[in-house]
């Protein structure tokens, strides 16, 4: 059976809410879909708006976090506990569990991906960076420690932590350990940094990038970025696959297929 045949829809009941950061909400729901650590769904409110959300909890009791940016981000994180919506999925190519000594960067909601990939990685050690502008929009720093011996994390404004970015951070880490593989999600100017960074020391890294989507299921064409579908031959790219993007931190498409420059 191919990965397009196991995709399912469903109407799922919101069993919890929290809030996590400033505008930022993990809503629960129980839904058995198989998935896998960097695979996203796509999140439909009848008379709003269908979006792609990265699962942040995985098992039987599925999780998203969302941040509130526009329309159908605000009705999300406005829903309460007992409301409904419908999910389709996953989709997606997500992370490949690496072994060895890992570095996770994550900024804004991008440690919604990567947590569930960090929790996989039983046998080896993680340390983790999380970047956000403001103490109050860092993001899962509590669940990021049971699964990393070091976590740090930057904050743009210095209210928490390094002060600086998170690439800046990462270099720091890596300038006093030597990591095997980065995982990265998160701003796509961070990531393109984060890729430069690591072509510099030689390390393997995988990243999720975001694109415009609407079928989320390889159809439409809409999330193309250099001829690959990031909902389909992506979210997750390595290292390698990002050295021949053009398109890489430098340009996305809007909902009409026109360029915008990131
Ligand atoms: C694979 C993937 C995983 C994502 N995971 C998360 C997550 O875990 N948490 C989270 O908060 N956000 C996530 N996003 C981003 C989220 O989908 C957008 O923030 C959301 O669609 C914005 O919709 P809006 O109506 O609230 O805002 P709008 O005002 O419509 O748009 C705000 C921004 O979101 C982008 N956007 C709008 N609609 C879409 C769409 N259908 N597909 C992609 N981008 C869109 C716009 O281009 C714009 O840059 C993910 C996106 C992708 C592609
Ligand atoms: S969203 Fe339709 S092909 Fe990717």
């Amino acid at each position: 059976m191919t990965e397009r045949f196991m995709v399912t829809q469903a109407p799922v009941l919101i069993d919890s809410r929290t809030e996590e950061a400033d505008g930022v909400v993990t809503l629960r729901f129980d839904w058995d879909a198989p998935a896998s650590p960097g695979q996203f769904i796509m999140v439909w409110m009848p008379g709003v708006d269908e979006v792609p959300m990265s699962l942040s909890y995985l098992g039987d009791h599925k999780g998203i976090t969302v941040k509130n940016v526009g329309e159908a981000t605000k009705a999300l994180t406005s829903l309460q506990v007992g409301d409904r919506i419908i999910v389709r999925g996953p989709y997606g190519r997500g992370y490949h569990v690496p072994k060895g000594k890992i570095l996770a960067v994550g900024g804004g909601t991008g440690m919604a991906s990567l947590l569930p990939a960090m929790e996989r990685i039983t046998a080896t050690s993680v340390d983790t960076a999380i970047g956000a502008r403001t103490e109050k929009e860092l993001l899962f720093e509590e669940r990021s420690k049971k699964t990393s011996s070091n976590v740090r994390v930057s904050t743009d404004d210095g209210s928490k932590g390094f002060h600086g970015n998170a690439v800046q951070l990462a270099k720091e880490m890596m300038s006093a350990t030597k990591y095997d593989m980065v995982l990265g999600c998160g701003p796509e100017k961070m990531l393109f940094f984060l890729h430069k960074l690591c072509l510099e020391n030689g390390i393997p890294c995988q990243m999720s990038l975001e694109r415009y989507m609407k079928c989320g299921g390889g159809l439409c064409g809409s999330c193309a970025i250099d001829g690959k579908r990031v909902c389909r031959e992506g979210p997750v790219f390595t290292g390698e696959e990002l050295k021949d993007m053009k398109e890489f931190g430098r340009q996305r498409r809007d909902e009409c297929g026109g360029r915008l420059r990131l």
